[in-house]
């Protein structure tokens, strides 16, 4: 008994211990940051030399100790700065070309110094960094994380000093099978600190997070709640709304927490219409503000309502590829560049596939209106019956919701991607879905299923996860995978639902400029046939509340090495790499134009 009592508490203490130690500081735009974006010295470790002694055991010496050769007889075999550097944030594969298909170490290195401390706390700050991150301050280990899309930080006020500091970074972007995601993604492995670094100042005790939204199916009743963090845990904490006259007073518990719950007449937030508030909470020690959209989104039967109203989802897929440049997205400039070609189609809503993309991308979705399927990396087939794994999925969701829980623009988490039917893989995700509705109940689950055929033509929904999501995804590739485009023409869809179905991807591969007639594959003209009948199929589904065809633009992969048409790259996207728009572009721009002149 007492053997079963330690194994299960084992794992939870150190989920406890890895939630406990780093609570995410949320809203960096509103707090006092330094950034630490630029270059970074490097060292390419591929056999984790400056991690594991010679009996692959941890060394006490590691190149995280940034030792020096004091005089001409000292043994030292490595220099941070006298090695090459890196651009922080991004991806290191696309930053050299001896490092494109690097998978393994690197270890990053930057200085700098902090006057000005006094009686207030410090913390590093990573919007994320791909795939395990191990941090050291000045030669002392101050944390790691793992998972290589979603934000973490570290306490280092007791770390710090005024001058000289050393951070360094040991990033590993190997693969491995217990991983979230495991080995086989249809994505590039991009490694490295792939999204902004900022030190954060803040008061002894401080307000660290907090939520606020409407409650879902309603139009004036708001809720949420608010988390200092430090020793003055009880306090007065006021919300100000700015466009309401009346501010809100809270105390705050002995944990620092406290609930938020009132009613009020605001301007909402609306795809045609996406007004954001600026909301101020303020302690005694503390204030930070936000601009937020309040928005309800629900559903009813087979439609998806926002604030009362049932909408249809005009959407893309998008992956976290640069425009371009290539190599991973991270800049509010690329953000800008994937949501104005996302608008120019017509879209009202965007799946970031298939991890959570960075903040920038959320903030100004918020900003234009664009609605939000966000998605962590549960992809294809991962060890589903694997404790280790599934709390490595858990962790990615909380930070995830965490980060994006007062962002209108998100309507939808996701929980998985393309997964097998089996009795583990619904255990698994069915525990995600509890944990993201324990966290979240205003916005809608979803994740992207599979179909199957009950006969020549009919395509069946009837995956048993389809029970605990509120929206249906369904990813199919009839007319690419599945036969050719004219068999579209014939096929009919029926589900065991009464949900919302939203076809989370079609597509087909068209390297641009390539020309042919619309069965030559490759072809701008197939993709563009394709294209056709697909709408002309979705047109007939009386269930459909949404679509994001794969995918907005093309995105490297390892999986995609035909000579002259992939080279290492997926062609399925609208537009190529290089911001060229093909011929299949404009197809799903008039579908979506048909639909809003209606
Ligand atoms: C799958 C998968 C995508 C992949 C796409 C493709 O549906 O979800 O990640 O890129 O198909 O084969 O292009």
């Amino acid at each position: 008994m007492l053997h079963k009592y330690v194994v299960i508490f084992v794992p939870l203490l150190l989920l406890q211990i890895n939630v406990l130690a780093n609570p995410q500081i949320t809203n960096l735009p509103g707090r006092n940051t330094t950034c630490l974006n630029g270059c970074w010295h490097v060292i390419v470790d591929p056999y984790e030399n400056g991690y594991y002694n010679y009996r692959y055991e941890p060394s006490q010496n590691g190149y995280f100790k940034d030792e020096k050769a004091k005089d001409k007889s000292d043994l030292v075999e490595y220099d941070f700065d006298r090695s090459g550097t890196l651009q922080v944030p991004g991806d290191w594969n696309s930053q050299r070309e001896n490092l494109l298909y690097y998978e393994g170490t690197i270890w990053y290195k930057k200085s700098f110094d902090y006057l000005t401390l006094g009686k207030n706390r410090l913390f590093i700050h990573f919007g994320a960094a791909n795939y395990h991150a191990i941090v050291y301050l000045n030669g002392t280990k101050i944390g790691e994380h793992i998972g290589g899309f979603t934000p973490f930080n570290f306490e280092i006020t007791s770390f710090v000093r005024e001058k000289n500091n050393d951070i360094i970074v040991k990033v590993d972007n190997k693969r491995y099978r217990e991983a979230v995601p495991t080995v086989n993604t249809d994505w590039w492995n991009y490694g490295g600190i792939t999204r902004d670094v900022f030190l954060v100042e803040t008061r002894p005790t401080f307000i660290r997070d907090y939520c606020l939204q409407l409650k879902k199916g309603t139009s004036d009743e708001f809720e949420g709640w608010v988390q200092l963090d430090g020793e003055q845990l009880q306090q007065t904490v006021t919300i100000d709304i700015h466009a309401l006259k009346d501010q809100l007073e809270l105390f705050t518990n002995e944990n620092g927490y406290a609930k938020i719950a009132f009613k009020a007449d605001l301007e909402l937030w609306e795809p045609e219409n996406p007004k954001l508030h600026e909301v101020t909470f303020s302690c005694l020690t503390d204030h930070v503000s936000e601009s937020m959209g309040f928005r309800s989104v629900e559903t009813h039967n087979q439609d998806i309502i926002v604030n009362g109203k049932p909408i249809f989802l005009r959407g893309i897929c998008i992956h976290e590829e640069a425009p371009y440049r290539g190599g991973r997205a991270y800049s509010r400039d690329d953000a800008i560049q994937l949501l104005s070609w996302a608008r120019e189609l017509g879209c009202n809503f965007v799946r970031l596939a298939h991890y959570p993309h960075n903040e920038y991308m959320t903030r100004l979705a918020d900003e234009w209106g664009i609605m939000v399927w966000s998605e962590i990396p549960v992809y294809w087939t991962i060890l589903w019956e694997n404790s280790d794994t599934y709390h490595n999925a858990e962790t990615q969701l909380v930070e995830n919701i965490t980060r994006d829980k007062n962002r209108a623009s998100v309507i939808i988490w996701s929980v998985a991607n393309e997964t097998p039917i089996l009795e583990s893989r619904t255990k698994f995700l069915k525990n995600l879905i509890t944990k993201t509705r324990s966290m979240d109940s205003t916005r809608l689950v979803s994740a992207a299923l599979e179909r199957h055929y009950v006969d020549e033509y009919t395509q069946m929904i009837d995956d048993p996860l389809g029970k605990y999501l509120d929206v249906i995804g369904c990813n199919e590739y009839i007319g690419w995978y599945d036969n050719l485009p004219a068999k579209i023409d014939h096929i009919k869809w029926k589900t065991v639902y009464n949900k919302p179905l939203i076809i989370s991807e079609f597509g087909a591969g068209a390297l641009y400029g390539f020309h042919g007639d619309n069965l030559t594959r490759w072809s701008e003209e197939y993709q563009e046939y394709l294209y056709e009948r697909q709408v002309k199929m979705l047109k007939k589904i009386d269930f459909l509340r949404g679509v994001t065809p794969w995918i907005l633009m093309d995105f490297r992969s390892p999986r995609r090495p035909l000579p002259n048409i992939q080279d290492g790259w997926n062609r399925k996207g609208l537009i190529s790499n290089k911001g060229e728009k093909k011929k299949a572009f404009f197809v799903l721009q008039k579908y979506y134009g048909d639909i809003m002149e209606k």
